[in-house]
């Protein structure tokens, strides 16, 4: 049992007087320290990790390779003007990182975190294709800043009083187990005829459509899985009108599904790739990956101050260098953990009426809790309280969407705490769906 102490409560109450509040009144976490799905708070509470702090430990917290490189480049150069200079290391990483993706892709850009990427590739699509609208997705979730946020639909909150935004339309997201009208397939025909006869013929002119932005398993909104169709259908309706497509792979790239690129997943390419989150091994970063097909940027069009810094990229280095040397095992755990996830989650559902849905591929795996199997209603309270329980027993976990849980522990995880870990869950759950009506 997790004790909140006075250690806890005075940084807390001290937070509350100087720090602007973002988003954090899920529970008092106060981190010290942790190794790989182990972390530890202030007080010496120890927790398993299901939450990779945002899908960003995705190979353990304090994992050596990667933290010995950063350590190893701190102590030679932290910043050189990557905007204005050349450099080793930053080229060496785009070579590797370019082996990674479709044949064809050949110019890397770099800046600070997703929502940098995502303005890189805004900006990129509207340049390259001189063009001017993109078309997202609600329940999308690109980033706050004012480009990325023009796209992002997952909460009013976000984007309440902050418009005017930047020419962006949105259209529905395939959302299967929402889906009124019929199965996997007619979901995927709905969405693509909504923007094919609504946007791209009706409401605007083909010609003045930049891009689609979407992330390849939508994260935030409430990680929602598409039918397997959607993206080679979405890639039709792009080529068929000279669209570009971004692919969004902040949360849900660099292995977490089991694959480098979640959209792999889909057998579809994209025009632009964006990564943040765990690429830099924990360091911030941002890369925004395009086609070689579409050519490059007039000089002077894009740039900023820390992006390609000397220590984001030795940690973006040795992130690739480990996946490069574990590739197949990564791939094969993966795999495998999250088949016993699954498996274990499907059992849960089986017993409990609060567990509507349940999805993810890989390691990115979600619960959608509601109140009643039948209506669908949205579990939002109850969602919280399974969260807070399972904090209090040690447990780690994020909320996503309007009631959904994200199980993303980091790729490393052990066998031994998946099975802490859900057991956790399953007593957490079982008492709040003790307490339905
Ligand atoms: C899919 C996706 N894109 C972009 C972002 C924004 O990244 P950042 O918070 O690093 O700006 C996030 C963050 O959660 C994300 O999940």
């Amino acid at each position: 049992m997790i004790k909140i102490g006075n250690k806890i409560k005075n940084i807390i109450e001290r937070d509350k007087r100087v720090i602007m509040p973002t988003t954090r009144e899920v529970f008092p976490f106060v981190p010290s320290h942790g190794k790989n799905d182990i972390v530890y708070d202030i007080e010496g509470n120890k927790f398993i990790d299901f939450s990779s702090f945002i899908s960003v430990y995705n190979f353990g917290i304090g994992n050596e390779y990667i933290v010995n490189a950063i350590r190893e480049q701190a102590n030679k150069l932290i910043h050189a003007a990557f905007t204005d200079f050349y450099g080793v290391e930053q080229v060496e990483f785009a070579e590797k990182l370019i082996k990674f993706m479709p044949n064809g892709f050949g110019k890397v850009f770099f800046s600070n975190s997703g929502t940098e990427a995502n303005e890189a590739a805004i900006k990129f699509a509207r340049l390259l294709n001189k063009r001017y609208y993109i078309i997202g997705f609600y329940n999308a979730f690109h980033g706050r800043t004012y480009g990325s946020l023009s796209l992002t639909a997952s909460k009013a909150i976000q984007r309440a009083h902050l418009g005017p935004f930047v020419g962006s339309i949105h259209v529905p997201y395939p959302y299967p187990y929402r889906f009124k009208y019929g199965d996997e397939d007619e979901c995927t025909n709905y969405v693509i005829d909504f923007i094919e006869e609504n946007i791209i013929n009706k409401e605007y002119s083909s010609d003045e459509i930049a891009a689609i932005m979407f992330e390849p398993i939508q994260g935030e909104g409430g990680y929602i899985v598409p039918p397997k169709n959607f993206f080679r259908e979405l890639r039709k309706i792009a080529d068929k009108y000279g669209i570009l497509l971004i692919d969004d792979e902040v949360q849900a790239g660099y292995m977490r599904t089991g694959k480098f690129l979640a959209l792999d997943n889909f057998n579809t390419k994209a025009d632009i790739y964006t990564f943040g989150k765990s690429a830099g091994g924990g360091v911030p970063i941002g890369i925004t990956v395009t086609s070689n097909k579409l050519g490059t940027i007039p000089e002077g069009s894009h740039a900023n101050t820390f992006g390609g810094n000397y220590l984001a990229i030795a940690g973006a280095n040795a992130t690739i260098e480990y996946i490069n040397k574990n590739r197949f095992t990564l791939e094969r755990e993966i795999k495998k953990k999250g088949e016993i996830i699954i498996k274990r989650l499907l059992e849960m559902q089986n017993k409990y009426e609060l567990i509507g849905d349940v999805r993810g591929i890989g390691l990115m795996i979600g619960i959608e809790l509601v109140k009643n199997k039948y209506t669908k209603e949205h579990a939002v309270k109850e969602r919280d309280e399974v969260i807070k329980n399972a904090f209090y027993d040690g447990l780690l976990l994020l909320p996503a969407g309007k009631s959904s849980i994200r199980i993303i522990p980091p790729l490393t995880v052990s066998y031994e705490n998946i099975e802490k870990g859900l057991e956790i869950l399953e007593n957490s759950i079982k008492k709040v769906n003790f307490k339905l009506k």
